[in-house]
């Protein structure tokens, strides 16, 4: 998605297009619906609601059913209603978005309350208007819950927690009248280099698919009658590994890349959860973009895998075929492309549908239109739009951000810290000498760096700056540089050190800032158009920590962004360093508890730590040859000196207890059962109550095309008490360890190898062999 400002710029442009090429109103004073039209009965089917009114609408009204407008309001909720009947009559608009982050909830809720009660009558059948928004941690408006960004929540490794977060976020969207939001991503991370990192819930298909399913049975929350809360839209199909990490650019591979990488979460999804719409990536892939790749929108996912939801394109998506992938010569082929590739429903840009207003007369066109009405009636539908349209504005006091939704959040914030090295120093009692003067160091210490989706200077909350203060009895703060803004940076950089030479300790906050700065002075470096050619920390941190460590204060290192960086200096020169990638309204309070030992750390990697920007690919789950492609010794890299081991793995994370794994059995598989077994005894063998993330890993030894070492394959995270054991046990069917060639499933009779352990590494697992006798498929 584009940022909702610039959406509401392409949304002007689009007006032109569609009022242009449309056709006079018929009769749209002419209501032709009475109280006993079948499609309002709602206590009929949905598919028999959706027929009957399929019936009753003309051409032009089918394709209203695919026109968004984009943002709505502008600062303080204002909008323009003239506008956006210009836009809208006579045909009816379909999806309405907010389109401001910087409003706070209520205004927000009560204005668009108005403005679909009025374009709903502009149609004659009064078909509502559907509310989206982003939604990725929290309806996108202030006064809301700000949970954290997905790579943080990913962190948590913790499913039925996330599940009740979703829960939180899907209560919150409902009572503002959002029915359908653009979420979840279920892109790999697997290139580091690319800015929307932190919208991914990692960089492994198995763990993506997890927390897909979580989120999409959460957010939709069929009632008994099928009725869904909030629909979702899985995206962006597919997309995360475009060459060289560039929002944009096409990606790399083929059918069995296709098959058993990219589109492993959304299989699983679509099997597990039905998600009511899907959002084809900007990319390309294998050279046809996704906007309008029939193979993979159509027969992968309507023929093969059966999904019927609605498609709906990327913001300006439709017209990148015509500007920049060159696959369309105007708008117009790119809208009857799009057609054909099954996309229902269009997101700014210069409304290539709106340009099949002429085109009714043409049997495919009107049939494909069709069949996007349909669906998109049908979405409508299913959320219960048709009988409650508008926000619960008297629930929004009480249910948006309720009291019962902050423990929530600061729990999963205290979940999703990843602990990546503790010299011992951590926990630190707050009785003791360090927090007795702290010196809290950092551009944007003071700030909430949420994600590419939040509210952009939100000031609800606790940054790490108040979370010290809550724990430390006197806080100096000093910001030492800007994350990239070398204005002053002698001057700030010399206040720090002496801000940190009076103090028994400093937090040091480095950072990737993942929204819109201007406003205090500085520049966004991490999201979507803000991609990296260096996977260090941007702009003078790295001279700022130098100096820093140049006084021997004990330094802990707070990173926040959502990305891989590159922490070499920091792995060498600080006592403690803590990842806590993107964290919402309550990630400062997080820090602190953390700090003190209140909390025991819990969160692991999702995505791969590299040593060096340039080393890559560095995700666990490369391929054989990925690490030892030459003939030289011993490595491929002969100068500079790289190395593609991770710094910290996947699956990777620090706690102040530890754990031994014992008893590790992985059962044959005997066709009786159809299952493997694997099972271990996990045990608390320090002082301290701890939570641990128990990882199985499987890989096998021939296949018939390359494939991943290690795959993960299941995990469950686990709480023990000092001393205390449990024994841990997985069932696997066979079917789980095949993979496809060419588009068709294999699962061989083979020796297979599980690795059960506490991340990625070698040296954290215990490997055990399993023979298949028989081919399960
Ligand atoms: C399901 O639909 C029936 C019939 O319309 C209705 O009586 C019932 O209350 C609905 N159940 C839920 C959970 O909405
Ligand atoms: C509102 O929209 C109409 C129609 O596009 C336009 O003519 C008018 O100038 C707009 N008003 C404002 C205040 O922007
Ligand atoms: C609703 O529409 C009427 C005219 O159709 C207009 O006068 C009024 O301002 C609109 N109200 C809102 C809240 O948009
Ligand atoms: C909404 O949030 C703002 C800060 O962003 C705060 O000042 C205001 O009190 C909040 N309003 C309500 C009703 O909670
Ligand atoms: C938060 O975590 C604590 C400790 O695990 C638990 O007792 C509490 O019920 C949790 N609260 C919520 C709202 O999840
Ligand atoms: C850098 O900081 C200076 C001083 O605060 C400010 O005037 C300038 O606009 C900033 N530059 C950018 C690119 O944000
Ligand atoms: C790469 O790093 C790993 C882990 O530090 C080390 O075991 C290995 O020897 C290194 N390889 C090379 C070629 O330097
Ligand atoms: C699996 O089969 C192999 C070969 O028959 C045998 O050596 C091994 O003990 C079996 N493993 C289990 C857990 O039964």
């Amino acid at each position: 998605m584009l940022s909702a400002l610039k959406m509401l710029l392409l949304l002007w442009l689009s007006v032109s297009s569609f009022g242009a090429n449309a056709e006079p109103a018929a009769a749209s004073a002419v209501d032709k619906v009475t109280s006993n039209a079948l499609y309002l009965n709602p206590k009929l089917p949905v598919s028999a609601r959706v027929k009957d009114l399929l019936s009753r609408m003309n051409y032009l009204e089918q394709l209203a059913q695919t026109r968004s407008y984009g943002g709505v309001l502008g600062y303080e909720a204002s909008y323009n209603y003239t506008f956006l009947e210009t836009l809208n009559a006579p045909y009816g608009g379909s999806s309405a978005s907010f389109g401001t982050y910087s409003t706070n909830c209520y205004l927000s809720a009560k204005v668009m309350s108005a403005v679909i009660a009025n374009t709903t009558k502009l149609n004659r059948f009064h078909i509502p208007v559907i509310t989206v928004g982003d939604s990725v941690n929290g309806p996108t408006l202030w006064n809301t819950t700000l949970f954290l960004a997905s790579l943080s929540m990913s962190s948590s490794w913790n499913i039925p927690l996330f599940s009740e977060v979703v829960n939180a976020i899907s209560l919150e969207n409902r009572v503002l009248g959002v029915r359908w939001v653009y979420s979840p991503e279920l892109d790999l991370a697997r290139e580091p280099k690319f800015g929307r990192v932190g919208e991914m819930y990692g960089e492994d298909p198995y763990l993506v698919s997890r927390f897909g399913v979580a989120h999409v049975k959460n957010m939709q929350a069929p009632d008994a009658n099928g009725t869904l809360r909030v629909a979702t839209t899985i995206k962006h199909f597919i997309y995360g590994s475009s060459t060289a990490g560039i929002n944009l650019a096409p990606m790399v591979g083929g059918i069995n890349d296709f098959y058993n990488i990219y589109s492993v979460p959304f299989q699983a999804v679509i099997k597990e959860a039905n998600p009511a719409a899907l959002m084809p990536s900007y990319s390309s892939y294998d050279g046809v973009p996704m906007t309008s790749n029939v193979a993979y929108t159509n027969l992968f996912l309507r023929d093969e895998l059966g999904w019927d939801g609605v498609a709906t394109s990327d913001d300006s998506a439709m017209s990148f075929l015509h500007d920049l992938h060159k696959t369309a010569k105007d708008i117009q082929t790119a809208g009857i492309q799009a057609l054909e590739a099954s996309i229902g429903h269009e997101i700014g840009g210069t409304s290539s549908f709106g340009t099949l207003a002429t085109l009714g007369n043409d049997p495919r066109v009107a049939s494909l239109v069709k069949t996007a009405a349909r669906r998109m009636l049908t979405l409508k539908f299913k959320t219960g739009l048709f009988e409650n349209p508008l926000p619960d504005l008297a629930q929004i006091n009480g249910k948006v951000r309720s009291p019962a939704h902050l423990p929530l959040n600061l729990n999963i914030s205290k979940e999703s810290m990843v602990l990546l090295k503790n010299d011992g120093i951590l926990p630190i009692k707050t009785t003791g000498n360090l927090l007795s003067k702290v010196a809290v160091i950092g551009p944007l210490a003071t700030y909430i760096n949420a994600g590419s989706y939040a509210a952009d200077d939100y000031l609800i909350g606790s940054a790490v700056l108040r979370g010290i203060e809550g724990i430390a009895k006197e806080v100096t703060f000093s910001r030492g540089c800007f994350v990239n803004n070398d204005t002053n940076v002698d001057a700030m950089i010399a206040d720090a050190v002496k801000t940190a030479e009076a103090a028994e300790l400093v937090v040091l906050v480095l950072r990737s800032s993942s929204s819109n700065l201007d406003n205090i002075g500085d520049v966004r470096t991490d999201g979507e158009f803000y991609d990296h050619a260096d996977l260090g920390f941007p702009g003078p941190q790295l001279q700022l920590h130098k100096a820093i460590a140049a006084t021997g204060v004990p330094i802990i290192v707070i990173i926040s962004g959502g990305q891989a960086v590159e922490m070499e200096y920091a792995v060498a020169n600080s006592n403690v360093i803590i990842h806590t990638f993107l964290q919402g309204d309550l990630g400062g309070e997080a820090v602190a508890s953390l700090i003190t030992g209140a909390t025991n750390p819990s969160g692991k990697l999702t995505v791969s730590i590299p040593k060096y920007s340039g080393a890559t690919p560095i995700y666990y789950n490369y391929l054989p040859t990925n690490r030892k492609a030459g003939i030289c010794t011993p490595t491929d890299w002969q100068w500079p000196v790289l190395n593609s081991t991770a710094r910290y793995p996947f699956g990777f994370g620090l706690s102040y207890t530890t754990f031994s794994y014992s008893n590790v059995q992985v059962s044959n598989y005997t066709s009786t059962s159809g299952n493997i077994v694997v099972s271990t005894t996990v045990k608390n063998t320090g002082s301290v109550a701890g939570q641990e993330v128990v990882q199985v890993y499987f890989g096998q030894a021939f296949l018939v095309i390359e494939r991943p070492i290690k795959n993960l394959i299941r995990f469950t995270k686990i709480n023990l008490e000092p001393g205390a054991s449990q024994q841990v046990s997985f069932t696997i069917p066979v079917e789980e360890l095949g993979y496809y060639v060419n588009g068709k499933k294999h699962v061989d009779a083979d020796t297979y190898t599980f690795w059960v352990g506490s991340s990625s590494d070698d040296a954290d697992l215990q490997s055990k062999l399993s023979l298949q006798a028989h081919h399960a498929l």
